[in-house]
């Protein structure tokens, strides 16, 4: 996938790596500065059951799926941090049909 991220998303993951990831409150907001509602950066999490988003990170984590951005986040949280940030998404509503789920 060829993105261009604006400088800003750098910062913030520099910023992430710098304080050791978002701690044991993971701040869902860390990841909606990409994964957002037009799926433009990233794609859309709200809605998408927290098993399926549970493995995804997994998957970056032990690098069977590969994204610079993305597997420094999944290594920077814990387990219950992504347990959390899954359930958050999963109980967002999504506007239409369940159309970001494949
Ligand atoms: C700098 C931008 C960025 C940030 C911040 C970010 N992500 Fe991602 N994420 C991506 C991109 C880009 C992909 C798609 C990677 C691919 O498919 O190769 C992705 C993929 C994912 C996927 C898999 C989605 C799918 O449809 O397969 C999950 C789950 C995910 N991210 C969760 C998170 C969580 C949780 C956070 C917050 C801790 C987060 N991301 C923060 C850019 C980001």
């Amino acid at each position: 996938m060829n993105l261009i991220y604006p400088r800003s998303f750098a910062i913030l993951i520099v910023a992430a790596v710098l304080t050791g990831g978002p701690a044991s409150s993971a701040e869902p907001g860390l990841c909606t500065s990409c994964h957002r509602a037009d799926g433009r950066i990233a794609p859309d999490l709200a809605g998408r059951p927290s098993t399926e988003l549970v493995a995804a990170i997994a998957a970056f984590r032990s690098g069977r799926r590969s994204h610079p951005h993305m597997e420094t986040f999944a290594k920077s949280l814990s387990d219950d941090d992504i347990a959390g940030l899954a359930a958050h998404f999963q109980a967002l509503r999504t506007t239409g049909p369940a159309s970001a789920n494949r």
